[in-house]
């Protein structure tokens, strides 16, 4: 699909058609196209994971405010950002080695990587929320363009997630992401205005 279409028919979904499931080969294409999503240093500091089971629907769905779209939905992803991706124990600090090929280079990479992402609580966390957000819409974004849709959610109880889907105490829930397919019996409201470039673009 083209990116201005796809873009321009991408809804924050309600209603999803409980007769639908979601294929394994469709959800592994749509997570393989995502992560192509940029990241710093291409740490890719995040997870995803999906939630299908009946039974952890049902418990995501009470850490979400009871909101009907997590049980009605195929499956929900969970967006797990890793506060500590910029270090030492991060694969792709080996891969960098292989790719880039001097020592030198990964060395200064992993020393500057340190002082950015981890020299604070603060830019910990923003660490893993930038990276792992991006990967959230290059998820939305792709789903799309298998016919997949899709409703992101931040009305959830995070520690609550944190605790039952047993995340390490580096990790953050970011976000959590329902995927399926419309229910096209009914209908969403009308998409709302956007603020434009006018609105919120200054030039400096
Ligand atoms: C980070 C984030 C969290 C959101 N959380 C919720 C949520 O918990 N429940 C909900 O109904 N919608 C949620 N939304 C959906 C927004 O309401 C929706 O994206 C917005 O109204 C624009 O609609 P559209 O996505 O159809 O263009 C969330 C969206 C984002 C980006």
């Amino acid at each position: 699909m083209e990116t201005k279409t796809l873009l321009q028919n991408r809804r924050s979904v309600n209603y999803f058609d409980t007769n639908k499931t979601l294929s394994k080969t469709t959800l592994e294409e749509i997570i393989n196209l995502a992560v192509l999503a940029p990241s710093a240093f291409n740490l890719q500091p995040w997870r995803i994971i999906v939630v299908e089971s009946k039974e952890a629907k049902e418990t995501l769905k009470t850490l979400s405010n009871n909101q009907p779209k997590v049980t009605e939905a195929a499956i929900n992803m969970i967006i797990v950002g890793n506060k500590n991706g910029w270090d030492e124990s991060n694969p792709v600090w080996e891969e960098m080695l292989q790719t880039v090929g001097s020592p030198e280079i990964v060395a200064g990479a992993k020393q500057a990587a340190a002082f950015l992402y981890g020299s604070s609580e603060d830019r910990k966390l923003k660490f893993a929320e930038s990276n792992a957000g991006l990967l959230a819409m290059s998820i939305m974004v792709a789903a799309k363009e298998f016919g997949v849709d899709s409703h992101p959610m931040s009305g959830i109880d995070f520690d609550g997630i944190k605790q039952v889907f047993q995340l390490q105490p580096e990790e953050t829930v970011v976000m959590t992401i329902a995927l399926g397919y419309f229910d096209s019996s009914k209908a969403l409201y009308p998409r709302r205005p956007r603020r434009g470039f006018k609105e919120i673009a200054s030039i400096v």
